[in-house]
């Protein structure tokens, strides 16, 4: 079993997008820290900076100001070759869209980022095998994504984002077009994912998540676009 001992901090994190002459700022000032081992939720409507959020801490989009630490490295201002090695090895990402290759297998879509990271095909393909197990598909291995249901390839994203060993997961919406009985394997999974020391962030304005959370990011729109919105931070036992 890998043993994970990073932990996150943002600090005054401030996102802007800028669209002509219009300059929004859907994360104004946002702080909070997560240690190893535990699940944050992002919550909160349509529109509040979820997403946004999670592609700053998946260094997939520029932050304007502020600090986001991951294992004693500052994320916000990576470039080159320290940007790309973040993003291959120290953070796993669940797109909503799942993105996964519908001309790949499961095993091949599992393999693409540690092919990526620089794993040789024959031991990325053991470990996406492995993977693939641990999310219960291993009866499905040589499917297509196309051939599988929206939860099964909700477990195949979550699987890809896992092969890498990640400290870090990040998941966006990772419950949207799941039915109840889905929703309740994909939580114990993402629950039992964070158990093991990985520090999981997830985006979701679904509230059968919330008892699953260590910390809810309460996420809401404030205000107008200049001023953008805010988030507030509950913590829950
Ligand atoms: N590329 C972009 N350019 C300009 N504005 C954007 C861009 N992406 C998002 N926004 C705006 O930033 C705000 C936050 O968007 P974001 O996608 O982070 O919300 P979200 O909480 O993920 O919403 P949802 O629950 O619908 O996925 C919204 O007002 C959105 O319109
Ligand atoms: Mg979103």
């Amino acid at each position: 079993m890998h043993a994970f001992h990073t932990s996150l901090a943002v600090h005054d994190l401030v996102v802007e997008y800028t669209t002509g002459p219009f300059v929004s700022r859907p994360i104004d000032r946002l702080s909070f820290a997560a240690r190893p081992g535990t699940l944050t939720l992002l919550h909160g409507p349509s529109g509040c900076g979820k997403t946004t959020l999670l592609s700053c801490l998946g260094a997939l989009l520029p932050a304007q100001s502020g600090s986001i630490v991951v294992g004693g490295t500052e994320v916000v201002g990576l470039a080159g070759a320290a940007l790309a090695a973040y993003r291959r090895h120290r953070v796993g990402i669940v797109f909503q869209a799942f993105n996964l290759v519908g001309s790949l297998d499961l095993v091949e879509n599992v393999m693409v980022p540690q092919r990526a990271a620089g794993a040789s095909r024959r031991v990325a393909k053991e470990h996406a095998k492995a993977v693939l197990a641990r999310v219960g598909l291993a009866d499905h291995l040589r499917r297509r994504p196309t051939e599988l249901s929206g939860g099964q390839q909700q477990r195949v994203a979550i699987a890809r984002a896992l092969a890498t060993d990640a400290p870090l997961l990040l998941a966006d919406e990772p419950t949207a077009h799941l039915d109840h009985i889905q929703v309740a394997g994909v939580l114990q999974l993402l629950r039992s994912l964070a158990d093991e020391g990985r520090v999981l962030v997830v985006a979701t304005h679904d509230d059968r998540l919330l008892p699953f959370a260590d910390q809810v990011l309460d996420m809401h729109r404030d205000g107008i676009e200049h001023t953008g919105h805010a988030a507030r931070q509950l913590v829950r036992s």
